[in-house]
Formats: structure tokens, C-alpha cells, sequence
């Protein structure tokens, strides 16, 4: 069966939005809108995995909002809304804990890191995370997801999921009126040069919004002074830049930087490459913090604008609610036909 192509995707509400979310993610959101309906979600309830601070957790979901408004997401066009305001996602997310196997969450690597060493005390809701990201997705029916390269195995998961529910209901499926397939087989989208942003402290590391480091990642909100110092400290080796892509591959900070550069400026590293080839990284680096102020800067300075007015804030949120809502709730009156719920 044909699925209506839809766009999905979420982002974290848990402070220190940074630039591997804005490469990895949030560009990929923007260039989509243009050609695809899209649905960009703050999933509040996926933060709750671990505790937050609950004055932080409402800061930080309107801060993603901003970022995504900042970014160039047209709210009018596309739908922008936090998650727990559509609580089909939460109602989804059981049929799919029944439907899921423990043997596949046990293989997600996500948990296992998050977790750490301490899994005993770890919640339940960290380990069932994964199906709640199958259910943000397939209560939409979309068919592709922009995500940065970490996200893969939730999206196999979620793959997963779909199938076997579509599997263990074919019947039912056809009996309603939905032919072979109720649930479309959600498509990963990573691509690009920067889909797993490293640490400028660390190019083995994963940047990411937790590391204690504050140097280890360009923050959305950084300003030009804090951009360029990160930049300038960053971590690099003695060589100067090489002039083919395949000698980045043993060289991970320098692969970074030039992911980074490439991404920014929207072309390829090999063209970076062309362009900085035996170049010592003192030059490549003041190359880097302009390009890097002059894209992040506006940024930044329009989320700050934009937290000013979080009563703005979240009446997009609440408009982006009610549509989300129409569509997720014709989605679960059809799942809970299939299972066989009574309902009114
Ligand atoms: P989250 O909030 O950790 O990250 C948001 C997005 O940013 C990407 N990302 C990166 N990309 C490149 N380099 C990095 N260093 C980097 N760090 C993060 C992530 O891959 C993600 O695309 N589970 C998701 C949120 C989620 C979701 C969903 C995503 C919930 N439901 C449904 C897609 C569809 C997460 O924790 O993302």
C-alpha cells in the first residue's frame, strides 16, 4: 500500500540545544517543510525518562520551540507542538509496549549508556523509550524521519514494530478497510556531512547537551565571543589538513571540524577539502568561527528574543497541539478498531 509521504520528528527538551542537534537535525527539518508536510515535536515526555526539574523541563520545551521557529520552521505551514499535549502518543505507546519484544529493547544501546552501570535504578520509562518513539511516528502514519545518525536503532525498533503490528493484525487490518498494511514502514533520513557532530574536546566523543564540558559543544545560544573561543580551543592534531577526505578517516578531530564547516556552508567535505587542503588549522579555524557566527548568531540571538515571549511561545504550541491531535486521534480510532477496543 502507498503511504502518504509525512514528515515526523522530535528533539529533547533537556537544556543545551547545540550544534550537533541543529546540523543533525533541525536543518535537515527546515530544507523538508519545503517539499513535504511536516510535524517537528518537543517531546516533553521523553525528557521525564530522567528527572527534570520541572521549572527547567517548561524553560527548555520553549527554548526547543524557539530554536525550531529561529531555525526558519514555518509554524503555519507545518505543525510545531510538544508532545504531552496530544496524549495519543502516550495511548499508542501502550498497544505498542504489547506489541514490542523485551529481546529488542534489550539490544538498544541508547539505554544501556543512559542507564550506565546502575540499571536496577534506571526507570521503567528509560527502558520503554523506544516504543514511545515508534508510537510519536506511526501515530502520524509518516514516512520519513530526520534524525542524526545516533538515532538508527530507535529506528529499526520502530520499523520493527510496525511490522509485526501489522503482522499480528493483517487480519483485523483487511477487515476494517485497511488492506495489507496499517502502519507505513518509517524511513530513517541521515545524510549530510555532519550527522554525527563529535566533541571539540574529544572527536572520538559524541557532542552531546549532558557532557560536563561546556567546551565540549557550540550551545544554540552561544554568542559570537563564546562561539570563536570554543572554535579556537578546539581540540586538533599537528598535521595540517589534508588534501584527500579518505586521510580524515585516522583523524577524527579534524574530520569534525571539517564535517562541521561543510555542513554549515552546505557542501561536501571534499570541497572543503579543495579549498583547505595543506592548510595549517589556525587558518582553516578563523575560516570556521566566522562561517559559524555568521549562520549561528542570528540564531541565537532571535531564540533569545523569542524565550522573552513565552506566551507567544506557547500559542504555538497550543495551535500545533490541536492539529497534531486531529490527525493522531483518527490514527487511534483505527488502531483501537484493529485491537478490538469498544469505543463510542
Ligand atoms: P535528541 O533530543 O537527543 O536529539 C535531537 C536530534 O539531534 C540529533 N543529534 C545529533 N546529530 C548529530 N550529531 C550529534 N552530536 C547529535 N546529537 C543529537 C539526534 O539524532 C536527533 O535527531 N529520541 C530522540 C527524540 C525523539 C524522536 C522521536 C526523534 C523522540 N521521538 C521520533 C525522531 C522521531 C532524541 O533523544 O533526540
Amino acid at each position: 500500500m502507498a503511504f502518504k509521504e509525512r514528515v515526523f520528528s522530535g528533539v529533547q527538551p533537556t537544556g543545551n540545544l547545540h550544534l550537533g542537534n541543529y546540523l543533525g537535525a533541525i536543518t535537515k527539518f527546515v530544507a523538508l517543510q519545503e517539499s513535504h508536510e511536516c510535524i517537528y515535536c518537543v517531546v516533553d515526555m521523553h525528557a521525564i525518562t530522567v528527572w527534570q526539574d520541572p521549572a527547567e523541563l517548561t524553560r527548555n520545551t520553549r527554548e526547543v520551540t524557539a530554536a525550531f521557529l529561529a531555525s526558519g520552521i514555518d509554524p503555519k505551514k507545518q505543525i510545531i507542538f510538544n508532545q504531552s499535549q496530544v496524549a495519543e502518543h502516550a495511548e499508542l505507546a501502550w498497544v505498542f509496549n504489547c506489541v514490542a519484544r523485551l529481546g529488542w529493547l534489550n539490544r538498544m544501546t541508547q539505554f544501556k549508556e543512559k542507564a550506565g552501570k546502575d540499571r536496577e535504578n534506571a526507570s521503567v520509562g528509560l527502558y520503554a523509550y523506544p516504543n514511545l518513539m515508534a508510537a510519536d511516528i506511526l501515530v502520524y502514519r509518516a514516512t520519513h524521519v530526520p534524525v542524526g545518525e545516533d538515532q538508527k536503532q530507535h529506528l529499526e525498533l520502530a520499523r520493527d514494530i510496525a511490522q509485526k503490528f501489522n503482522n499480528d493484525f493483517s487480519e483485523s487490518i483487511k477487515a476494517h478497510g485497511f488492506g495489507d498494511a496499517f502502519f507505513p514502514q518509517p524511513e530513517p533520513l541521515i545524510q549530510g556531512p555532519a550527522t554525527r557532530v563529535m566533541s571539540l574536546r574529544d572527536g572520538t566523543k559524541k557532542m552531546s547537551k549532558s557532557d560536563a564540558s561546556d567546551n565540549s559543544r557550540i550551545n544554540l545560544t552561544d554568542d559570537a565571543d563564546a562561539i570563536a573561543q570554543k572554535i579556537r580551543k578546539a581540540k586538533t592534531d599537528p598535521h595540517p589538513l589534508p588534501n584527500d577526505v579518505k586521510e580524515l578517516d585516522q583523524r577524527p578531530e579534524a574530520d569534525n571540524l571539517v564535517g562541521i564547516y561543510a555542513a554549515l556552508k552546505e557542501t561536501t567535505k571534499a570541497e572543503v577539502l579543495l579549498e583547505f587542503g595543506g592548510a595549517q588549522f589556525s587558518t582553516f579555524k578563523n575560516a570556521l568561527v566566522d562561517l559559524a557566527v555568521a549562520k549561528l548568531g542570528p540564531i541565537g540571538a532571535e531564540m533569545k528574543k523569542l524565550v522573552g515571549d513565552p506566551a507567544y511561545i506557547d500559542s504555538i504550541l497550543a495551535d500545533g497541539s490541536v492539529r497534531a491531535k486531529a490527525i493522531a486521534s483518527e490514527t487511534m480510532s483505527a488502531v483501537k478498531d484493529i485491537v478490538g477496543f469498544v469505543r463510542r
